[in-house]
């Protein structure tokens, strides 16, 4: 029953798609309109961007870079660090000076940041020239909030809601023609306990196995050569799968997806060290298109920092899985988050966290100095470390870091690799692509190779980044 809902509810999206795209071109005075989209945050926000997207097209929009040249400007935003939020709201602040000049502009802003109720009243009393705000899971209804603008003038608020089905057929615009990303949960139950994530994303729901094959089977076929399973804890999977469902674990989805026929990769983010079982290690070991890499965020090196962080899991048991992923596949190479200054942390606990990296040898790591988020159990927590000292043990590791994937690079240097070329550094002019280990290599070469594998060899290796000579395009 809630199947035929969520159908009804896409169709009369649909039907309002049309009359919206109808008022929108009205307003351009037959001209096509012209929408701005901006994402901020994590791969899931790039993905429900590009939804956005679909949904903007079919109403028919078309999309510039240029923010000044729209008719509707949108900022899909990210709240997992104060200060990126505030960036956010800076930028949107920049759009009344757009919106004065062409008062007939629409602006909304969407996303994470919306999710929390002081940033809406915020936005709804501090900058009444956003005439829409609507939260992650009121993505489908754009085209009711466009239509409701577009005819009424009248702003629209849409947040919360998200008790429903997980909404199958949304259209999605991609932004890159080799690689795709696909939706394999949503939501997290987890409440690390610094993380707004949970509260503006909601409940953990796995979407139905048969469709995520289907999306990933029909990328294959368009000529996708990556595709990227996406959740915020995406080897939980399989928990709170739609009702009639086939109940199956993350080995399982990534052992069917390994049977499809083609040439492309299968990487999946993000993978929390609680669930990454055995099973899985095994079925990456034997499958045909999932690459030797896992991005395994291990945060701190200490004990009672993880126990105060809620993590799950120990270092001696984030170490074995290490070993135990290794042990199977021993090219394996690693990326990781970490986060510096968490409430109390000592000098000598992020030490801990030092001799983690040292020990792992991570290809790279993101790195975050701890921001606390209103809400979060974190945020209460006592903090005697200053940020000046905070950014010292910053530095200190990423010094740390720089020196073991240097080393990482080194030992390269002289191999062949396979590569996705992905596209051309406008820095360097080289044609830039991604190893199997997720190592960017960049070499000289023809635009055409753009988006296809490649065979090349590392001639030079930096902290991070190779550089090589094309051996043979396939
Ligand atoms: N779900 C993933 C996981 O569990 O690792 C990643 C989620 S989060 C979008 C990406 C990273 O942001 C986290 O791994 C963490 O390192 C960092 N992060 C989250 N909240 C933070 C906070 N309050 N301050 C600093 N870094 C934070
Ligand atoms: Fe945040 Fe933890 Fe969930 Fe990752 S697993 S999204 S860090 S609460
Ligand atoms: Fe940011 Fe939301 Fe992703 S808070 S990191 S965009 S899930």
């Amino acid at each position: 029953m809630e199947k035929e809902l969520a159908q009804q509810e896409l169709a009369r999206q649909e039907a309002l798609s049309t009359e919206a795209g109808k008022l929108a071109r009205l307003r351009t005075n037959g001209r096509q309109p012209i929408a701005f989209v901006r994402t901020y945050g994590c791969q899931q926000n790039v993905a429900d961007g590009e939804k956005i997207k679909g949904l903007l097209k079919r109403m028919g929009f078309a999309f510039t870079q240029t923010a000044e040249d729209a008719d509707f400007i949108l900022f899909n935003t990210c709240a997992v660090r104060e200060h990126a939020q505030e960036r956010v709201f800076g930028n949107v602040g920049a759009l009344k000076n757009i919106k004065r000049r062409n008062p007939s502009l629409i602006i909304a802003v969407c996303g994470c940041m919306t999710e929390q109720e002081q940033v809406a009243e915020r936005l709804k009393k501090n900058f009444p020239f956003v005439d829409i705000v609507f939260g992650t899971h009121m993505i489908h209804r754009l085209p009711e909030m466009l239509y409701k603008v577009l005819k009424d003038s009248e702003r629209v608020v849409l947040r919360g809601g998200e008790e429903g089905e997980i909404l199958e057929g949304i259209p999605v615009l991609r932004d890159k023609t080799s690689r795709a990303w696909v939706t394999a949960m949503y939501g997290c139950d987890n409440f690390c306990s610094y993380c707004i994530v949970p509260y503006v994303r909601g409940r953990e729901k796995s979407r139905d196995p048969s469709e995520i094959l289907r999306e990933v089977g029909s990328l294959v076929e368009e000529g996708y050569r990556e595709i990227t399973l996406l959740g915020q804890n995406v080897n939980s999977y399989g928990k709170n799968l739609p009702a009639g469902s086939e109940k199956i674990n993350f080995a399982e989805l990534l052992r069917r997806i390994d049977r499809l026929e083609g040439d492309f990769r299968i990487r999946f983010m993000t993978s929390h060290p609680k669930d990454a079982s055995e099973e899985l290690f095994e079925v990456m070991a034997g499958s045909r298109h999932i690459p030797h890499y896992i991005h395994l965020p291990f945060q701190s090196g200490n004990d009672r920092v993880l126990s105060e962080m809620n993590r799950r899991y120990n270092r001696e048991q984030y170490l074995a899985l290490i070993r135990k992923a290794r042990e199977l596949m021993p090219d394996i190479s690693f990326t990781s988050d970490v986060i510096v200054g968490f409430p109390g942390e000592s000098y000598e606990e992020f030490q801990d966290t030092l001799s983690l990296i040292r020990e792992v040898g991570f290809t790279n790591l993101f790195t975050f100095i701890f921001s606390p988020r209103e809400g979060t159990r974190a945020a209460k927590m006592e903090d005697p470390v200053s940020h000046e000292e905070k950014t010292k043990w910053f530095a200190e590791l990423l010094k740390v870091q720089e020196s073991c994937a240097a080393q990482i690079c080194r030992k390269m240097v002289g191999n062949t690799y396979r590569v996705l070329i992905e596209d051309r550094n406008e820095k360097s002019g080289l044609l830039s692509g991604r190893t199997e280990s997720s190592h960017i290599i960049e070499f000289p070469g023809e635009d055409s190779l753009i988006g296809r594998f490649a065979r090349v060899k590392a001639t030079e290796g930096k902290s991070f980044l190779l550089r090589g000579e094309l051996q043979k395009a396939e």
